[in-house]
């Protein structure tokens, strides 16, 4: 109910009677007035003058739920959101979630998270209404040894979403990592349950530094924020970046991996430089040559073979 009066009061935009609210939701003035001041409780500005009525002044920034499926354009993702204040990780709650037959597209939303991981047992530091910290189930029918392209098709939605919203450009370090000017601005992790030879789901994490300030952040890192030097809506930002992840995900299932991999060329900065990869207790080093369709990358060694890793660590050597 609450989600329908703010959906009036957004669309009227000046002052309504609460006799019309009433009328028009078909609830009593009091029950309204019970609804109001749980907005008001969760952030919500609202006004209230005798002989005008209520008028919606301002929206706090939180990414409730319903804000954020209010005229969000997907078909899939997105359709169900787990909305939580604060969590230890959005993985944990969408992995069980999974567990228990959750839909694809289901999103595990935190506004901070008290131990957010990040890959190869790094922590993310997510603090408090400044950054996006989700988690996406998919439900894909394809090999395991197939799920690094879902991370390689969610780089390249963010980056595309920050390009649209922002005009910034932001790069893709393979396999997770997405810099802006050589600084970490969001990162990926990408969590499996699969059987030998199917996946049962994926769940995607994605971490945004959004609107976090300087001292918000570790050295090698950056926020939207610190280039723009003003801060971002960041339901729009995510409504966006859901967009962009279901037409490139529609794209993947439509035309296969080699779609994605096109689209990723443009916004990388690994290939045709000298890397070393740490994978698995191997060393690998070489020329980053190609990205294949499974989102494997190609390094030709000193000895001109060609090596594929699926995972690891990267340094960019040159
Ligand atoms: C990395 O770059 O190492 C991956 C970082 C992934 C961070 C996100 S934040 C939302 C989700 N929940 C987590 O605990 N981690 C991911």
């Amino acid at each position: 109910m609450q989600e329908r009066i703010l959906d009036f009061l957004k669309k009227k935009k000046d002052y309504v009677s609460g006799e019309e609210i009433s009328s028009h939701l078909d609830i009593s003035r009091q029950a309204l007035w019970k609804h109001i001041s749980e907005l008001r409780e969760a952030g919500y500005d609202i006004v209230a003058v005798p002989h005008l009525g209520y008028r919606l002044v301002s929206c706090p920034d939180r990414l409730f739920g319903f804000e954020v499926r209010r005229n969000l354009a997907t078909r899939v993702i997105g359709k169900k959101v787990y909305y939580f204040d604060a969590l230890t990780s959005t993985m944990d709650v969408a992995f069980k979630l999974g567990i228990e037959g959750s839909q694809e597209g289901t999103l595990v939303l935190a506004e901070t998270q008290t131990k957010g991981k990040g890959r190869l047992g790094r922590h993310w530091f997510s603090p408090k209404y400044k950054g996006i910290y989700l988690s996406l189930i998919l439900r894909p029918k394809i090999l395991p040894n197939s799920a690094a392209i879902l991370t390689l098709l969610s780089a390249v939605s963010i980056c595309e979403t920050v390009k649209a919203k922002t005009g910034l450009d932001a790069k893709i370090k393979w396999p997770n990592d997405i810099l802006i000017q050589n600084k970490k601005v969001a990162g990926i992790l990408t969590e499996l349950n699969a059987q030998t030879d199917e996946i049962v789901f994926v769940v995607i994490g994605i971490g945004i530094n959004v609107n976090n300030d300087r001292k918000s952040l570790v050295d090698n890192a950056t926020s939207l924020k610190e280039h723009l030097k003003e801060g971002l809506n960041r339901i729009e930002l995510l409504q966006e970046m859901l967009r962009r992840i279901e037409e490139n995900y529609f794209l993947f299932k439509e035309q296969g991996g080699k779609s994605i991999a096109d689209k990723w060329r443009a916004f990388n900065m690994t290939l045709g430089r000298m890397v070393s990869v740490v994978c698995r207790n191997e060393h690998i080093e070489g020329e980053a040559v190609e990205i294949d369709e499974d989102g494997g990358l190609l390094i030709r060694n000193s000895s001109g073979i060609i090596e594929k890793v699926m995972a690891g660590d990267i340094v960019h050597c040159r």
